[in-house]
């Protein structure tokens, strides 16, 4: 691994590298920011010209109908299913994660409110994404709960019989290190509490088993691995054994049994598909399925299998190259070190100057992001960052510290 050699050589034999032509790269960039926005697949503009100069310009109602545009969100709840480890018509694509995440957790509450009304506290992560400790927040007040946010080596020690709620990212936004969803999830059942997941920043980076881990409820967004473009629709997946005992807290017509009967009492749709509210987007619905076609090909390529193997490596050389050509920099690995801990982004630390390095990188091509107070991060999307980019990123990483120093 001393040269880029090596690099071009694990391209060349790399089995997901036809998947890299389905995509528009930027020119001249090394674009590692892809568990923030995925790059843009080729045949998304071509599909979105389609749906408003057809099925929008000239067929107008009909498409929801003609262009089924009215099953759009169960038939890419179901092209997200076997990325989540669940079977068909469980997932359901709708809103943001922050608003998927509060029908979930609103109906997690409303649950244990009526299971066990003397388990009063959830518990959450410190580091995690501040949009899911605000809703859990909002919710909490309105529920009388409380929100205990614990550091990561100190989950287990919390989940006791007092837990009523687990909250968890997946994966971590800041450090990219992967939680145990089944272990975690079978330790809050065992002490009677239920376990929420938010995996915006594992699916499409690593294998997840919703239904074998037996989690009770998830929310993901789409935008980032899965390439479904800014804003894309979130999607959320409630387990079976809840998702017809109880109606969630936003009741809208798209989520009634009977939409188009125009009743005037709210009676939820049977299965997931109570989790719709409004009328679904369907331009960025559209849009969004052409990056999990992607996903489909993938499984003609070793599918998640390969997709989590290029991850481990691609990240563990990245560390390997960082230590040994950036040694004595200041840069310190913030993620796990061992790759089964590790999803498919790295973080490193500097203490002074980590958002000087991010812009300097930026000005060369390399495109990373800069979290606060001091880290550095880069994302190592797949399907289609190289090995040679990791190495040649690590040069652009090396000269700007030597600039800097
Ligand atoms: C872990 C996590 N959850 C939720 C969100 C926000 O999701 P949305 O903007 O779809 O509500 C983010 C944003 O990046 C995130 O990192």
């Amino acid at each position: 691994m001393t040269d880029r050699t090596f690099y071009e050589n694990l391209d060349a034999i790399d089995p997901l590298e036809p998947l890299r032509a389905e995509f528009h790269l930027p020119v001249d960039a090394i674009y590692l920011n892809g568990n923030s926005l995925g790059v843009m697949p080729l045949a998304a503009p071509v599909r979105a010209k389609h749906v408003m100069l057809q099925e929008w310009a000239d067929d107008l109602t009909a498409s929801w109908n003609k262009a089924q545009w009215s099953t759009l969100p169960l038939q890419l709840g179901n092209k997200i299913a076997p990325l989540a480890g669940v079977g068909p018509d469980e997932i359901v694509v709708c809103d943001s994660t922050s608003v998927n995440l509060y029908k979930v957790l609103y109906t997690a509450m409303d649950i244990m409110r009526r299971r066990a009304p003397e388990k009063r506290r959830i518990v959450s992560e410190k580091n995690s994404a501040p949009t899911d400790l605000y809703i859990a927040q909002t919710l909490c007040t309105q529920f009388g709960m409380t929100l205990d946010l614990v550091d990561s080596d100190t989950l287990h020690a919390a989940i006791d019989d007092h837990l009523a709620i687990l909250l968890l990212t997946h994966v971590n936004y800041q450090t990219g290190a992967v939680h145990n969803m089944a272990d975690l999830t079978a330790r809050a059942h065992l002490h009677g509490a239920l376990a929420v997941w938010d995996v915006c920043h594992s699916v499409g980076a690593i294998p997840i088993e919703f239904g074998r881990s037996d989690a009770d409820f998830a929310v993901g967004c789409t935008y980032a691995y899965l390439n479904g473009g800014p804003g894309a629709p979130a999607f959320v997946w409630v387990h079976p054994r809840h998702v017809d005992q109880i109606a969630q807290p936003l009741a809208g017509w798209m989520g009634h049994a009977a939409p188009l009967a125009f009743d005037q009492q709210y009676q939820p749709a049977a299965g997931i598909l109570r989790y719709l509210c409004g009328t679904p987007a369907i331009l960025s619905m559209s849009v969004l399925e052409s990056g999990l076609d992607v996903f489909h090909k993938a499984q003609g390529y070793g599918g998640m299998t390969e997709i989590h193997k290029k991850a481990q490596t691609l990240t563990s050389l990245f560390i390997q190259l960082v230590e040994k050509e950036c040694a004595g920099s200041g840069l310190r690995l913030l993620s796990p070190r061992d790759p089964e801990q590790r999803a498919s982004l790295v973080s490193l630390t500097h203490p002074s100057a980590a958002h000087a390095i991010i812009q300097a990188l930026r000005a060369r091509g390399v495109i990373g992001a800069y979290r606060e107070p001091d880290i550095l991060r880069f994302g190592f999307a797949p399907l289609y960052t190289r090995y040679t980019d990791v190495w040649d990123a690590v040069m652009q990483l090396k000269s700007v510290l030597t600039t800097l120093s």
